[in-house]
């Protein structure tokens, strides 16, 4: 096999995708493959896709068109250029994907990564490949842990896969049908690697799931664990600062979850909460399994814990039946909770979800008149919640360096991120901050130590 391989791999989905990308890129790097950013001289190509919305599965034919274009002028040049199709729009269209555009080699879902080696070598022999399976192996337990060095290069931060797949079935959602069954990893092996991340610099990490709360994977003990627990456990691992965990969905609520959030000072008080609509007919429409006020409960409940909780969410407007009613009590809740951030979308039906077939679907123009006055109360309460961060002080972890001589950057509890001047040395620790300045997209601020802040307190160490 060739030495120097290229791998141009582009994502278009969610954290879960991101992370997918990066365990391809782990998983390949034995097989002589090393990442470029520039597709045009790569030998691979992998479009890494997301199904969620039609905005989002149309992205991927029209960059299928334009590497077709590189195909082809690598091959007038002498050159072989694979290119495969991975994720969900591969899992939900499979070889439909290879009707539809001549330039694709492989489509691989996000169940076979481990079997990429095997798949591309069977493309070399000049197949067209398509393998959607969900294969009963634990694709975990094969696909290459990541790399010291890959994991330097992605900086402070990182995100750890803990939970995959949904049973919750929403009428809206395709995941349940793209990433299948829930599945949790053990405790052993995430913790494994929380602490490989740790040992290469990582000082925050992102437990993330599709339904990350219904965690329940096996412990130590070979009893199932509960993601409060797994939270206890990471904590624990020696270099971690940070702790979050995205996406939950407001039912699944564990005593030891919301304990987590008062008894774990690593565990950051945003969470991201998806609700979708503030009206209990829609919820019912949605089978989301829960109403308005248990959204409220829930979040009450956390508030409870940690009285500095801020929240995020993600929205759905022009859902099939919505009437005017129905979002004006989504704003409503919107003043309620006062989210810090959320994402908004349109209502995209998605072909073979109960939704899509409902009657009363929403002229584009109302979902699109929604989606902008939702978006400017979230704006309201989010530049509110920032000019009130001003004159505080909040730990900040340190990312890189900005885009100034002497600035460095990085990221307060709140998910803000946060530009201040400071020696490069701070990149990789939290120190406090005071926050002196607002600005459209960051808080600017004064280090008041450059040492890290331990979270015990204790006699302040020399300098800074
Ligand atoms: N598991 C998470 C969400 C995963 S999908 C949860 O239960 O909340 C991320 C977001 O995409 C969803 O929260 C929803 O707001 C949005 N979304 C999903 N399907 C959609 C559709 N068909 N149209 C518009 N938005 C959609
Ligand atoms: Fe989709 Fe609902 Fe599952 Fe979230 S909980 S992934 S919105 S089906
Ligand atoms: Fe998209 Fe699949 Fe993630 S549909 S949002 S990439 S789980």
């Amino acid at each position: 096999m060739s030495g120097a391989r290229k791998v141009y791999i582009k994502s278009f989905g969610c954290q879960m995708n991101v992370y997918d990308s990066h365990r391809m890129a782990d998983t390949l790097a034995p097989e002589g493959f090393t990442e470029t950013t520039a597709p045009d001289n790569a030998d691979l190509v992998i479009l890494n896709t997301c199904h969620i919305r039609e905005k989002a599965a149309d992205k991927l034919y029209s960059e299928l068109g334009r590497i077709r274009v590189m195909k082809q002028t690598a091959a007038d040049a002498g050159r072989q250029m694979t290119i495969a199709v991975a994720g969900c729009v591969a899992q939900a269209e499979g070889a439909e994907i290879l009707r539809r555009s001549s330039a694709v080699d492989l489509v691989v879902g996000p169940q076979s990564y481990h079997r990429l080696p095997s798949l591309l070598a069977r493309t070399a022999r000049g197949e067209a490949v398509v393998d959607t399976e969900f294969p009963p192996e634990d694709k975990f337990d094969i696909l290459k842990a990541p790399s010291r060095a890959a994991t330097r290069a992605r900086g402070v931060s990182a995100f750890v896969t803990v939970q995959e797949g949904c049973d919750k079935f929403c009428t809206f959602c395709v995941v349940p049908y793209t990433r299948g069954a829930e599945v949790s990893r053990p405790v052993t092996k995430i913790v494994a690697e929380v602490e490989r991340l740790a040992n290469a610099g990582v000082r925050e990490v992102s437990l993330i799931g599709q339904n990350v709360n219904a965690y329940h994977g096996e412990g130590p003990d070979g009893r199932p664990w509960t993601l409060g627990r797994l939270l206890h456990r990471i904590a624990d691992v020696p270099g971690i600062a940070r702790l979050r965990y995205t996406t939950s969905h407001p039912c699944d609520v564990e005593d030891s979850l919301v304990d987590a959030h008062r008894d774990l000072p690593a565990l950051m008080p945003l969470l991201h909460l998806p609700v979708q609509s503030g009206a209990d007919r829609i919820l019912a429409a949605m089978n989301r399994r829960h109403t308005r006020a248990d959204f409220l409960a829930a979040i009450a409940r956390r508030r409870n814990q940690q009285a500095a909780m801020a929240f995020s969410t993600d929205f759905i407007v022009g859902f099939p039946g919505e009437t005017d009613a129905d979002f004006q009590a989504t704003l409503a809740l919107v003043d309620e909770v006062k989210f810090v951030s959320a994402y908004t979308f349109k209502y995209s039906p998605r072909p073979g979800t109960p939704a899509a077939e409902m009657p009363d679907q929403i002229p584009e123009t109302a979902k699109t008149e929604r989606l902008h006055t939702l978006q400017s109360a979230i704006a309201r309460h989010q530049k509110a919640f920032n000019a009130g961060c001003v004159g505080q002080s909040f730990d900040v972890l340190f990312e890189k360096a900005g885009r100034y001589p002497g600035q460095v950057v990085g990221r307060s509890p709140y998910l803000q991120p946060v530009q201040v001047m400071a020696p490069p040395s701070v990149i990789g620790s939290v120190c406090r901050v005071t926050f002196t300045e607002l600005s459209t997209n960051s808080l600017f601020g004064k280090l008041t130590t450059e040492t890290e802040r331990t979270r015990e307190p204790m006699a302040m160490a020399a300098g800074g």
